[in-house]
C-alpha cells in the first residue's frame, strides 16, 4: 500500500523540483509518475532529442528516494509532428480531421503515427529504461478519452478492410454475416466496404459491431507495440495503462493481457456529475461520490490487471471537466485511498502534485495550490501515508465469492441497437453490481472467459453474444447464475439465433423469447412478486416457458424464472426489485448478506473488513459490539471509514 503522484517537472522552474522532491517524500509519497505529455520538449524538432532537463528532473527525484513511473508521450504527438506527417490525425464520424491544440489528436490505424511512436518509445526507453530510478512504465494516457478510440481515417478503413478480409476470409462469408442482401447492400470484393460512418439512416448492424471489434483490437496492437519495446529496453520493470471510469469503447481484458499490472483513474465527483444517476443521488452524493462508482472500477481492473492494479490517478479536490465541479467533503480524499487499498490496489497515486495555473486545467485542484501551499487533498494524503505506516501490510484481496460477467462487446451491441432510449449495458450492470454492494458482498468483475470455478455466484448482466465457453465455464463452476434480460439474442454475427433468444442458453434454462418490447419512462412494464408491484425498467420480453415464474408481469407473463439454480429476467428490474432478486441468487448461494444503512459500503482485505461512508449525515459500522478497530471505530461520521479484525474481538 503506496502513495503516489503525478508530476510534470515541465510545467515548473527547475529550482522548485528538489525541493517538490523532498516535500514529496516527505509527505510519505513512494512513486512519482512523469512524462506523459512531454514529447514537445523531449524532442523540440524532428530527431533532435533534449534529454538534458528531463535527465536532472529523473536525478532530482531518485535522488530523494522517490521510485519513477516513466510514461511514453504518445498521447500529444507534437505540432511539428502533425504539421510534417498530417495523416497521423484521426478522423471524426464526419469524417473531419482532429485538430491540434489538445490531446489525443492521432489515429490508432495510422502506421505512419505508429511508427513515430515505435521511434519514440525506443528512444525513451533506451535512455531510462535500465535506470536504477525507473521502477515502471505507462504507455500512453488513457486510450481512448475524449472519444478517441475510433476513427473514420483512410487508414482506419483499410486496416478495416484487412481485417475482414482476415476474419471472413470471402466476401460472402462476409456478404452472408452481415446480411447484406437487406437494402442492397452486398459487396463484392473486400476492397469496396467503407467504415459504417455517414450512412443516410442507420448502417448495418453487423457493420457497426465489426467496426468496434477492429477499432478495439487497434488499440490492442497499439499499446502492444510500445509494451514489446519496453520490456525489451527495461526488463524487471512493469508496465501499465492508465484505463478510465466508464469508458467501453475497447476491451480493456484485452489490453490487459500486454500489461503487468491495470491502472485506473479514479474521479468519483466527475463520473457522478458526468453519467446516468438521477439528480437525487446528484445531490444527496455531491461531495463524497455514488458509493459504488469507485468500488466498481476498482473490481474492474483488478479483473483487467489479473489481480495487479492502481489507482495511477486520484481526484484530490475539485476538477474541471465537468459539468459542475464541487469539492469533496473533507476527509473523501483519505477515504477514497483507503476505499482503493480495501479493494487491493497497490499503489494510489494522486493527480496532480501541483494545480497548474496556466493552459486548460488550470481549474483542477492538485496536493498543492498554484502557490505550492499545501492544499486539503495533499494533508489528506498525508494522513493517509500515516496510517498506513502504523497498520503495517495487508494481505492482497483473495477471489470474492461474486463474479459479475463484464462484456465490452455487450456493451457495443447495447449501442448499436439500444431499441429503448438510454438502455445502457454499463448501467445495466452497473446496477446489479450496486445491488451486490448493497448487501454488503465482495465482488470480482470478470471477462465472460475467464474461469468461473470457485465462485458460488455468478451474475451475467447480459450476454448477447452468449457462447458455449462461457456456458461450459457456468456449469463447471456449479455456482448459482443470474442472467439478465436479452443474454443469447444475438449470434456472433449480430443475428436474431434460430432457435430465438436466449439462444444457447435454452439447453440449459428452458425458456424463449418469443417477442421484445421497449417503452419509455414512466409506462412499465409493471411487475408483480409475492403480491407487491415493482416497475421494470425500458424494457419487457414475452416467455415462452413450463417454468414456474418467480415474478409475473401484470399479464401474468413470466418476468423472472429459475432452473436448477440459474436465472433468468425478462425485464431490468427497477432498484427495490433487483435488491430482491439479487438478495435471492446470494441466500441460494448461502452468502452471508446484510442489509447496510444507505450508504454505507464493506470491502474485505485480508484479515480486515473495512466500511466507508458515502452518505451526507453519520452512519454506524455493523461491526459486532465487541470488534477490534484498526481504523476509526464504531461510529462513521460523513467521509467516515473504519476497519476491524475479522472474527477477532
Ligand atoms: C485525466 C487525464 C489527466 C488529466 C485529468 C484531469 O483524464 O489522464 O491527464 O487531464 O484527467 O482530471
Amino acid at each position: 500500500m503506496k502513495l503516489g503522484v503525478c508530476y510534470y517537472p515541465e510545467h515548473w522552474p527547475e529550482d522548485l523540483w528538489a525541493d517538490d522532491a523532498r516535500r514529496m517524500a516527505e509527505l510519505g509519497i513512494s512513486w512519482v509518475r512523469i512524462g506523459e505529455f512531454a514529447w514537445s520538449r523531449i524532442e523540440p524538432e524532428p530527431g533532435r532529442f533534449d534529454w538534458a532537463w528531463l535527465d536532472r528532473a529523473v536525478e532530482t527525484l531518485a535522488a530523494a528516494g522517490l521510485r519513477i513511473v516513466m510514461c511514453t508521450p504518445t498521447a500529444t504527438p507534437p505540432k511539428w509532428l502533425v504539421d510534417a506527417k498530417p495523416e497521423i490525425l484521426a478522423l471524426d464520424a464526419q469524417g473531419r480531421p482532429r485538430g491540434f491544440g489538445s490531446r489525443r489528436h492521432y489515429c490508432f490505424s495510422s502506421q505512419t503515427y505508429l511508427a513515430e511512436c515505435v521511434r519514440i518509445t525506443e528512444a525513451v526507453g533506451a535512455r531510462y529504461g535500465r535506470h536504477p530510478g525507473v521502477g515502471a512504465w505507462q504507455t500512453d494516457n488513457e486510450f481512448g478519452c475524449h472519444d478517441t478510440t475510433i476513427s473514420y481515417s483512410a487508414a482506419a478503413a483499410q486496416g478495416f478492410r484487412d481485417w475482414l478480409a482476415g476474419r471472413y476470409q470471402s466476401v460472402d462469408a462476409l456478404n452472408r454475416a452481415w446480411g447484406t442482401v437487406f437494402w442492397s447492400q452486398e459487396y463484392g470484393d473486400f476492397s469496396e466496404v467503407d467504415p459504417p460512418n455517414l450512412t443516410v439512416t442507420e448502417a448495418n448492424p453487423s457493420h457497426r459491431l465489426d467496426y468496434n471489434r477492429f477499432a478495439s483490437s487497434e488499440v490492442v496492437r497499439f499499446n502492444r507495440a510500445q509494451s514489446e519495446i519496453l520490456r525489451r529496453l527495461s526488463p524487471g520493470r512493469d508496465i501499465t495503462h492508465n484505463f478510465m471510469g466508464f469508458y467501453t469503447e475497447f476491451d480493456h481484458f484485452a489490453v490487459g493481457r500486454d500489461l503487468d499490472f491495470a491502472s485506473w483513474d479514479s474521479y468519483p465527483l466527475g463520473f457522478l456529475e458526468q453519467f446516468w444517476f438521477s439528480e437525487e443521488e446528484k445531490l444527496g452524493y455531491l461531495r463524497q461520490g455514488h458509493p459504488d462508482i469507485s468500488a466498481f472500477h476498482h473490481d474492474l481492473y483488478r479483473g483487467v490487471g489479473r489481480g495487479r492494479w492502481w489507482v495511477m490517478e486520484q481526484q484530490p479536490g475539485p476538477v474541471n471537466w465537468a459539468r459542475y465541479n464541487p469539492a469533496p467533503l473533507p476527509g473523501m480524499v483519505r477515504s477514497w485511498t483507503w476505499e482503493a487499498f480495501a479493494h487491493g490496489a497497490e499503489v494510489v497515486s494522486y493527480f496532480r502534485w501541483r494545480q497548474a495555473p496556466f493552459a486548460q486545467e488550470q481549474m483542477h485542484a492538485g496536493l498543492n495550490r498554484p502557490d505550492n501551499v499545501l492544499d486539503q487533498g495533499g494533508a489528506e494524503a498525508a494522513e493517509v501515508a500515516g496510517e498506513v505506516a502504523g497498520l503495517g501490510g495487508l494481505a492482497p484481496c483473495g477471489p470474492a465469492a461474486v463474479a459479475l460477467l463484464f462484456s465490452y462487446e455487450a456493451d457495443w451491441q447495447f449501442a448499436i441497437q439500444p431499441h429503448a432510449q438510454g438502455f445502457r449495458w454499463l448501467r445495466l450492470a452497473f446496477e446489479m453490481y450496486s445491488a451486490l454492494r448493497r448487501l454488503g458482498l465482495d465482488v470480482d468483475i470478470l471477462p465472460p472467459d475467464a474461469d468461473l470455478s470457485g465462485y458460488a455466484l455468478v451474475i451475467a448482466p447480459s450476454l448477447p453474444m452468449l457462447s458455449e465457453a462461457t456456458l461450459a465455464a457456468l456449469e463447471a463452476s456449479g455456482a448459482v447464475v443470474l442472467f439478465g434480460p436479452r443474454t443469447g439474442s444475438r449470434t456472433p454475427e449480430g443475428h436474431i439465433p434460430a432457435n430465438l433468444p436466449p439462444g444457447p442458453l435454452q439447453a440449459r434454462l428452458p425458456v424463449r423469447v418469443t417477442r421484445v418490447e421497449s417503452l419509455r419512462p414512466g409506462a412499465g412494464p409493471v411487475v408483480e412478486h409475492y403480491g407487491r408491484s415493482f416497475a421494470g425498467r425500458l424494457w419487457r420480453e414475452v416467455l415462452e416457458s413450463d417454468l414456474a415464474p418467480l415474478a409475473t408481469f401484470s399479464d401474468g407473463g413470466t418476468a423472472w424464472t429459475a432452473h436448477s439454480s440459474w436465472h433468468y429476467l425478462a425485464t431490468w428490474p427497477e432498484a427495490a426489485l433487483l435488491d430482491l432478486v439479487i438478495a435471492r441468487v446470494a441466500l441460494e448461494a448461502d452468502l452471508p448478506v446484510l442489509a447496510l444503512e444507505e450508504g454505507v459500503r464493506l470491502r474485505r482485505r485480508g484479515d480486515l473488513l473495512f466500511a466507508f461512508n458515502f452518505a451526507p449525515e453519520g452512519r454506524r459500522t455493523p461491526a459486532p459490539a465487541d470488534a477490534r478497530y484498526v481504523l476509526g471505530g464504531p461510529e462513521l461520521p460523513p467521509a467516515g471509514l473504519a476497519a476491524w479484525k475479522i472474527g477477532a474481538p
